[in-house]
């Protein structure tokens, strides 16, 4: 339980005895802070955010209670950070990052090499480019603008797809068609150039339920990642999405079980990167939903964090008040999505309780 003195260390001075206040039932009565429970097995627990999030005192007060480890949810992806070719700007970035610095945080990197979230003019640049340093120039950029101050990089992400029919299950990007598959391999050589002490995650999704498609992605996943370790490419972890479904989708305990016993034996570590909890299709009433979205947590933590080279957990936000509903209609009928840790208004969901229990039964690193 965090007293309520070191909630206002935390936020600061006197003037924040109201905010403290006004908070008082919601977080600091809602048991222990993640960041503590993580830290007490040797682990990290963070989430994604945003400068504009940071801004709202309640959210700053809620997320330094809870997280060691923050990434930016989109201020450092290339379309923010390049818009024009050469024209590079970071400080989205280095703002949250000398957040998380100011807090005793780590700070991770997502992402360098996608086929999404690009400036405009870097696909047809890329097509006529005539070698890789259109994206290696970017890598180097920004790998050595944070680097000794990055605690891991999503190097590549979402790189595999095997609905696209490729024998060795990579997404036809445009990244594929221009570089063919060594441009994984050159990101990750180009990251590592630019910062020695960085950990380099390859990032994806769908590699945690139940299905053929989803046996098929954790093939691709494994075959791609003990080829770049035989290669000698400087992989040093795999980052898992998991971004799951409550009503649509469930975990294959045994299959994601087997999955990362495997990446654990290639000597990779794992980080969760972007956990929540789909809460659509399936009922309206909020009880409903908040239970199944803790089930489907827990029934992915308990597997995940039994994993000994399992080293963090973040989730892809921290609370459903920033999260859009998918339509008009969708708001109508089932308001905010409730993914998260918190509610909109920062009350703990049973996610979180699901979280914290997950990581009070793991064991110590
Ligand atoms: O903040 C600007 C706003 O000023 C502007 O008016 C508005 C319209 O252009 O855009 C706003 O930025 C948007 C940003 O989200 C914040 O809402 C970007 O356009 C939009 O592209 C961005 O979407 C992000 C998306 O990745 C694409 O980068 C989402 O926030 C983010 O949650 C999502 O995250 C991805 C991971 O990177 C990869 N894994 C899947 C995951 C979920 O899709």
């Amino acid at each position: 339980m965090i007293s309520r003195r070191a909630a206002l260390g935390i936020i600061g001075a006197a003037p924040m005895v109201a905010l403290a206040e006004q908070l008082r039932p919601s977080l600091v009565d809602a048991g222990p802070s993640l960041r503590a429970l993580a830290e007490a097995r040797g682990l990290l627990f963070g989430t994604a955010t945003a400068n504009f999030e940071l801004r709202q005192k309640d959210f700053e007060f809620a997320l330094l209670r809870d997280c060691g480890i923050i990434v930016p949810e989109y201020e450092l992806k290339r379309d923010l950070t390049e818009p024009a070719q050469g024209i590079m700007d970071f400080s989205a970035a280095d703002a949250l990052l000398d957040f998380a610095h100011r807090h005793g945080m780590f700070f991770r990197g997502h992402t360098l090499v996608w086929y999404a979230s690009n400036p405009p003019w870097l696909e047809p640049m890329a097509a006529a480019a005539p070698d890789e340093r259109i994206f290696t120039d970017y890598i180097r950029a920004a790998v050595r603008h944070y680097a000794g101050r990055m605690h891991s990089w999503d190097v590549v992400n979402e790189a595999i797809e095997p609905r696209d029919g490729n024998g060795d299950g990579l997404r036809k990007s445009f990244w594929l068609s221009r570089f063919g598959p060594s441009y994984i391999d050159t990101a990750f050589h180009a990251a590592r150039d630019a910062d020695p002490s960085a950990l380099l995650v390859y990032n994806d999704y769908g590699l945690e339920e139940e299905g053929p498609i989803f046996d098929a992605r954790r093939r691709s996943a494994l075959k791609l990642l003990e080829g770049m370790i035989s290669r000698g490419v400087p992989v040093g972890a795999l980052g898992l999405q998991a971004h799951l479904g409550a009503f649509t989708r469930r975990v294959d305990q045994r299959k994601l079980e087997a999955f990362l016993n495997e990446v654990r034996a290639t000597g990779l570590r794992i980080l969760i990167t972007e956990h929540d909890v789909d809460d659509g299709g399936g009922p309206v009433d909020f009880t409903t939903r908040d239970r199944a979205v803790a089930d489907a947590s827990r029934r992915f933590l308990d597997v995940a964090l039994d994993n000994r080279s399992t080293m963090a957990l973040l989730t892809w936000g921290l609370t459903d008040r920033y999260l859009k509903p998918e339509s008009t209609r969708e708001q109508i009928l089932r308001g905010t999505p409730r993914m998260l840790p918190l509610d909109a208004t920062l009350q703990p969901t049973p996610m979180r309780e699901a979280i914290a229990q997950a990581l009070r039964g793991a064991r110590k690193r």
